[in-house]
């Protein structure tokens, strides 16, 4: 099958043409022809975090240039798909109505089946697009910058949800201590640089988890990032390098341990980490660490495949059209749709 895939549900414009084989199986390949992503990150970088009507705006101006090079860079036709598929939630409602308008449009235009995906589906599939892939049930653990969050995966299309954060996202967490520490908007990867220079036990910063927390499996990453202000309110940011690495540790810290506790108690043989914070270098290493100790498989696709993209949308749409699913007629965005 070859699907288009169409993302807009936050700061990134993403097309992208996707080819997969046996969509309708439990070990569906996916491979992706194109893959074009417009980022937004200096539209918003000096408001220090996407403001939504700007958003909406710039997807709206870039939303059909990128689906044009998505298809000439895989020589594709609109004649040529078997289906489109779009991003319909969760995320922001103008940003993600820009994707569904363009999406239902391109579909009645071409006779193309159309499918509305879950963003977060897209997240846990886009390991199908790696070279390696678990077959079900696996445990995703999905951290970007709007979730955080951990799924059994027991088929593809059936989820369940183990633990989710309280509070703050791992990434919204990164950004946010990012900002306090004067560094570029989105922080991530600016306090991944900084820290590979710094000593990760500088600083004893709380892992705590939330005493709301139910099942141990939740995370909260609010009062770390309200440790991190008290101390440069007390003692400066200091050795910017040590304050960067003990902060990335205690995150990573936390995700790794919930993540290996919960693939024990639900006894999940392979641990999938996807979303935008998966590109972290010290995440991927503590995860490799923890997983080879408690004999867990962790797959971590690359950091392209991490960050919001086109061909993850394509992926997970190509297998619910597989499936014989269409999105109604009547489909619109559904900002706070939960997996
Ligand atoms: O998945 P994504 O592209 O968009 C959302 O759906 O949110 O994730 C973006 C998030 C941002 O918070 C960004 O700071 C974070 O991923 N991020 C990182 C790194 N690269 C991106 N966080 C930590 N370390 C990184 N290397
Ligand atoms: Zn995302």
């Amino acid at each position: 099958m070859r699907v288009l895939g169409i993302e807009t549900s936050c700061d990134e414009t993403a097309a992208a043409v996707v080819e997969v084989s046996d969509a309708a199986t439990e070990r569906p390949r996916a491979r992706a022809l194109s893959d074009v992503v417009h980022t937004q990150a200096d539209v918003h970088e000096r408001f220090g975090g996407v403001v939504p009507e700007l958003a909406s705006r710039d997807h709206l101006q870039r939303v059909l240039p990128v689906i044009d090079e998505a298809l000439r860079k895989s020589a594709t036709a609109l004649d040529d798909l078997d289906g489109i598929s779009v991003t319909r939630g969760p995320g922001l409602v103008g940003a993600l109505l820009v994707g569904v308008q363009v999406g239902k449009s391109l579909s009645a235009a071409s006779g193309r089946p159309l499918a509305g995906v879950n963003h977060i589906e897209g997240h846990l599939l886009a390991v199908l697009l790696g070279d390696d892939a678990p077959s079900p049930p696996w445990l995703g653990l999905v951290v970007s910058g709007g979730h955080t969050s951990l799924y059994e995966v027991r088929s593809l299309g059936s989820y369940r949800a183990l633990g989710h954060t309280l509070d703050d996202a791992a990434g919204e967490a990164f950004d946010k201590v990012a900002k306090l520490l004067g560094l570029p908007y989105p922080g991530g990867a600016h306090i991944d640089r900084l820290a590979a220079e710094g000593n990760p036990r500088a600083i004893d910063f709380p892992r705590g988890l939330s005493k709301r927390s139910k099942t141990e499996l939740d995370f909260s990453f609010s009062g770390l990032k309200t440790a991190v202000l008290h101390h440069v309110r007390e003692h400066g940011v200091g050795n910017l390098p040590d304050l960067c690495a003990s902060f990335q540790e205690a995150v990573c810290d936390a995700l790794t341990q919930r993540a290996v506790r919960a693939a024990r108690a639900a006894r999940l043989p392979s641990l999938v980490i996807c979303g935008g914070v998966a590109a972290n270098s010290r995440l991927r290493a503590l995860a490799s660490e923890r997983c080879a100790a408690a004999e867990i498989a962790l797959y971590l696709p690359s950091p392209k495949l991490c960050t919001d993209n086109g061909a993850m949308i394509a992926t997970a749409g190509a297998l619910r059209l597989a499936r014989g699913e269409r999105a109604p007629a009547g489909m619109s965005a559904d900002p706070g749709w939960r997996l």
